[in-house]
């Protein structure tokens, strides 16, 4: 099962196994990773489970699609070019290894 490193707010990394076809967001937040509150239950609505993707394979992560884009304009903590709504990325064997930052904070 392939693995996502997540970097909670406080610095501490946390390395999940991630079934793959499961969201980031369902993967922190089944394991008890700190940083995403993923209110809206991954449906697109809330912008609570905002992170930043990092390193080179974040570049293999698709394209976030319209909704995903506006609701980005949401998010508590700064938006940077890598910000993403983990529960709007799947998990994929070529995914193995991504590395996840989380916000400071979600609120
Ligand atoms: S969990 Fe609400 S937008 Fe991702």
């Amino acid at each position: 099962m392939p693995n996502i490193t997540f970097i909670e707010p406080s610095g501490d990394e946390r390395v999940v196994d991630v079934p793959v076809g499961w969201s980031l967001m369902q993967a922190a937040t089944s394991k008890g990773v700190e940083g995403i509150d993923a209110e809206c239950g991954g449906s697109c609505a809330c912008a609570t489970c905002h992170c930043y993707l990092e390193g080179e394979l974040a570049a293999l992560v698709p394209a976030p699609a319209q909704g995903e884009i506006s609701m980005l304009d949401s998010v508590a903590a700064e938006r940077r070019p890598n910000s993403r709504l983990s529960c709007q990325i799947k998990m994929t064997p070529a995914l193995e290894g991504l590395v996840v930052r989380l916000p400071e904070t979600q609120t």
